[in-house]
């Protein structure tokens, strides 16, 4: 499609990792989500067809799972980092966010300087990590694959509090009252649909829908629609 070269004819395909409610989740055999709405703007665009690859996050990040033609574009609430961009390309930002802390609702927990000596639960891979390995130095880090288990681990006391996005835990709390976000830690990031290195027809593209999305009121209504209340 206009000197866009895709891995499978006809469809755009998506990397992402699940579960990562409201971004991509799984709904009955379907996967939904705000960035699974906004990259069927882009195929809808193209006039083709999204097809969703559940991938692990870290090959996603790293650049490997774009690289080897496992998809075209990489959706997955993925933060524009300095690294990141030097093995995959960015579009332009499409959502906000901070890192946030997730503990059990009565657990007397307030912010960072409660977790030394304490489990705290990170995902693999992600920019929640990266900021606890540089911050909880005092803390006892433990690793979770994906965000349902992290959330699962703090919820049975496996661990005494987590360590993820703020849009995803503000979420999560808001359907377990068991939880409670007590504290975000301003790490100023911005969310970004990752192509391979070098596919700008492709990121261009994806840019310019993303900008007549926000002009024209599909992006608010999309954010309506995960976030409204
Ligand atoms: N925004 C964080 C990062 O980029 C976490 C993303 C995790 N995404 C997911 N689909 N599991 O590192």
């Amino acid at each position: 499609v206009d000197g866009i070269e895709l891995v499978a004819e006809g469809t755009l395909t998506t990397c992402t990792h699940l579960p990562y409610q409201p971004f991509q989740f799984r709904e009955g055999d379907e996967v939904v989500g705000f960035d699974v709405d906004l990259v069927d703007l882009v195929a809808e665009d193209l006039g083709l067809d999204q097809a969703i690859v559940d991938t692990p996050f870290d090959t996603i990040q790293s650049g490997a799972d774009l690289d080897t033609g496992k998809c075209d574009v990489a959706a997955a609430g993925m933060t524009i980092t300095p690294t990141r961009e030097e093995n995959i390309d960015f579009s332009d930002p499409y959502f906000d966010a901070t890192q946030a802390l997730l503990v059990a609702a009565d657990s007397g927990i307030a912010g960072e300087s409660d977790l030394d000596g304490l489990r705290v639960a990170v995902q693999t891979g992600t920019t929640g990590q990266s900021w606890a390995n540089e911050n909880l130095t005092d803390a006892d880090l433990v690793t979770y694959e994906d965000l349902a288990l992290l959330t699962a681990a703090v919820q049975n006391g496996d661990v005494d509090a987590g360590i993820n996005d703020n849009g995803v835990l503000y979420d999560f709390a808001s359907d377990n009252p068991d939880v409670e976000v007590v504290a975000e830690f301003a790490t100023g990031e911005q969310y970004g649909v990752a192509v391979r290195t070098g596919n700008d027809a492709l990121r261009e593209r994806i840019n310019e829908v993303l900008a007549a999305a926000r002009e024209d009121g599909r992006y608010d209504e999309i954010y309506e629609k995960w976030f409204g209340t």
